[in-house]
């Protein structure tokens, strides 16, 4: 009678962290996890980071030979462009960049056709079908030295448009948004004014923002950066009190990362559903049933990397 429970129990004491771990092993697998998962995801990750950083993660990562990449779509999609040979899992199929979704390949070669000869850069949060039609890549952490690396005034910048302003601003250069309209639905519900009423508060906190934000955030902070530059930034500061306006996941880390410090969220609902619906289990399945396979088509695989490698090229 003892015998039974033993090999019952062996399969649910175990709990789900062990059990992902074991199959890691197995799998010779590495877990990717952007700074807006869930905690719980950023605790057993092998890896937290920005865009840019998970990419090049997923690059030098040369033992592994699949990647679990907690994030959304087109940051599992960079992954697997950039390690053609590798295993890259998007546990959640669901979790996808609304952002990324408002450009298109037509809308890009329309505005080819209409500015034949000014450059097209696309944000990363774009999908491969457009990173393909691109002359260059960018992340909000380099997108300004992207645009100032280019021999030309003028250019194509798509999807964010607020992204967009912000490097015109700090370029000089003329920016043409792609479309006009593109934005990120959870940075655009930070409002100055909720900053203004939580620095009343607290006066001597520092106001940190993500370059998606509209230009009234941007004109209220005191630095504005990639979830990860806003994270060494806050670690290098001697200031102890911060109000931060990105998606809230990023508190886990920079509370993690800076115990004596306090991080107020400048708008409290500030979650994107798309990087919160992964949670341990999916992880668990994704690597047991090899699930969801990203699985680019090879030209525009191709084509994508190039414009992915320029980026790399310049920093
Ligand atoms: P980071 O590259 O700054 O992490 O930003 C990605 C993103 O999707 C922000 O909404
Ligand atoms: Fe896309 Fe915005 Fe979510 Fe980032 S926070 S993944 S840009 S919807």
């Amino acid at each position: 009678m003892l015998f039974i429970p033993t090999l019952i129990s062996l399969g649910t004491s175990m709990d789900l962290a062990q059990k992902i771990q074991q199959l890691k092993k197995e799998k010779k697998a590495i877990i990717l996890a952007h700074n807006y998962q869930r905690p719980e995801i950023q605790d057993l990750a092998d890896y937290t980071g920005d865009s840019i950083e998970l990419s090049r993660k997923a690059m030098n990562e040369k033992d592994a030979e699949c990647i679990i990449f907690s994030a959304v779509d087109f940051m599992a999609e960079s992954a697997s462009i950039l390690n053609p040979t590798k295993k890259v899992l998007l546990p959640r199929k669901d979790a996808k960049c609304p952002m990324a979704k408002m450009l298109t390949v037509n809308q890009i070669r329309q505005a080819k056709t209409k500015y034949p000869k000014v450059p097209v850069v696309l944000y990363v949060n774009t999908l491969a079908v457009c990173k393909a039609e691109a002359d260059i890549c960018c992340t909000s952490a380099n997108a300004v030295e992207v645009v100032n690396a280019l021999d030309a005034d003028t250019i194509l910048f798509g999807p964010d448009k607020n992204l967009a302003e912000y490097v015109a601003e700090k370029t000089g250069k003329t920016l043409i948004p792609l479309p006009s309209d593109g934005y990120c639905p959870t940075h655009l519900r930070f409002q100055s004014d909720e900053v203004k009423v939580l620095k009343m508060q607290y006066p001597n906190a520092k106001v940190l923002v993500h370059p998606e934000c509209t230009k009234e955030m941007r004109l209220i902070a005191d630095f504005i950066g990639s979830t990860s530059k806003i994270c060494s930034y806050a670690k290098e500061s001697n200031i102890k009190t911060f109000i931060v306006g990105t998606e809230s996941g990023i508190l886990h880390r920079l509370q993690k990362e800076n115990p004596a410090k306090t991080f107020y969220l400048a708008f409290e609902n500030a979650v994107c559903p798309n990087m919160k619906r992964t949670t341990p289990k999916d992880i668990y399945l994704s690597l047991k049933e090899e699930k969801h396979l990203i699985d680019i088509p090879k030209a525009t695989a191709k084509k994508a990397q190039i414009s992915l490698e320029r980026m790399f090229e310049i920093g």
